[in-house]
């Protein structure tokens, strides 16, 4: 596939009406893509997120993975180098070819598959001990029936005891209290301000500033965390833990990130109790 390189943004005359699922591809034109590391800032996010996923993974025996959000491919890289089988799948061809040169840069060839979640299964073969959907990336759904057919693609990515990682912004304080990002989690770059521009229950427009002037958009669905859970249980996962921040226990106070682990196995399986 042939990347635009000077195509822009496009939000056309109303950007609050834009609430579609394959919009994505479109959002993540070449100028934003190559900004991103900007906005993630690699060094100060492997900081404030530790070793939560890597400590996670090791401890529930996980080898084999599945990066379905590779984005610039930050996960990716990291889990390679802690020494897992990592698959690199992202729907955006503009974001695999990011990731495929930052892994170049760190030493690693990136195993990348082009593969919507849609329809994930058509495009990903075998079976992995993890999926992995971070850095806010299942909020791109717009229709309820393509967040239940991505988790059940996930699912069907599995292991009999598989498990998927999926995070999200903390869409609840967003919508009930305003947003107040400590600005610590993910989006730690400094040269760039991240804020929503507009809110509602259907949609969260944020804005991405950059320090040289360049501004971009992400639409996105502001899933509440009930209804993520909800879903995730509905499409067969049998438990459903839920971080705050990257903390163990459910105690944080306005985290600005919520992370889900979701277990494939049932909780009275030999071995579950264990790995929980
Ligand atoms: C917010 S970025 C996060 C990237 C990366 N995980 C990170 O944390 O930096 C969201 C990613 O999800 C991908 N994405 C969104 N919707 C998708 C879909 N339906 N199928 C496959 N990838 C999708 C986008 O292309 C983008 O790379």
């Amino acid at each position: 596939m042939a990347l635009e390189k000077h195509k822009e943004q496009d939000y056309g005359e109303n950007p609050t009406q834009v609430r579609q699922t394959d919009k994505y591809k479109e959002e993540y034109v070449h100028s934003f893509v190559d900004k991103w590391d900007d906005l993630i800032d690699w060094d100060g996010r492997a900081k404030s997120e530790g070793s939560f996923f890597i400590d996670e993974l090791k401890r529930r025996g996980k080898k084999k993975i599945l990066d379905v959000a590779t984005g610039t491919g930050f996960h990716s890289v990291r889990l390679l180098n802690e020494g897992f089988e990592v698959i690199s799948a992202d729907g955006s061809p503009e974001m695999l070819a990011k990731a495929f040169a930052n892994g170049r840069r760190h030493g690693h060839v990136l195993r990348t598959v082009q593969a919507d979640w849609r329809w994930l299964n058509r495009d990903v073969h075998g079976k992995y001990d993890a999926v992995i959907c971070l850095g806010n990336s299942f909020t791109h759904l717009f229709e309820e029936r393509d967040r239940r057919k991505a988790l059940a693609e996930f699912y069907a990515c599995l292991r009999h005891d598989g498990i998927l990682i999926l995070d999200q912004r903390n869409y609840d304080m967003i919508l009930d209290e305003g947003f107040k990002s400590k600005h610590t989690y993910y989006y730690c770059g400094d040269n760039v301000e991240a804020k929503p521009e507009f809110v509602d229950e259907g949609l969260a427009r944020f804005q991405y500033k950059f320090s040289d002037g360049g501004t971009f958009h992400l639409n996105m669905f502001p899933l509440r965390q009930a209804y993520t859970e909800r879903l995730m249980k509905e499409v067969g996962f049998q438990q459903v833990h839920k971080f705050a921040d990257f903390k163990e226990t459910y105690r944080q106070e306005d985290p600005d990130f919520i992370v889900f682990i979701a277990e494939k196995r049932y909780p009275d399986t030999p071995g579950a109790k264990e790995e929980a």
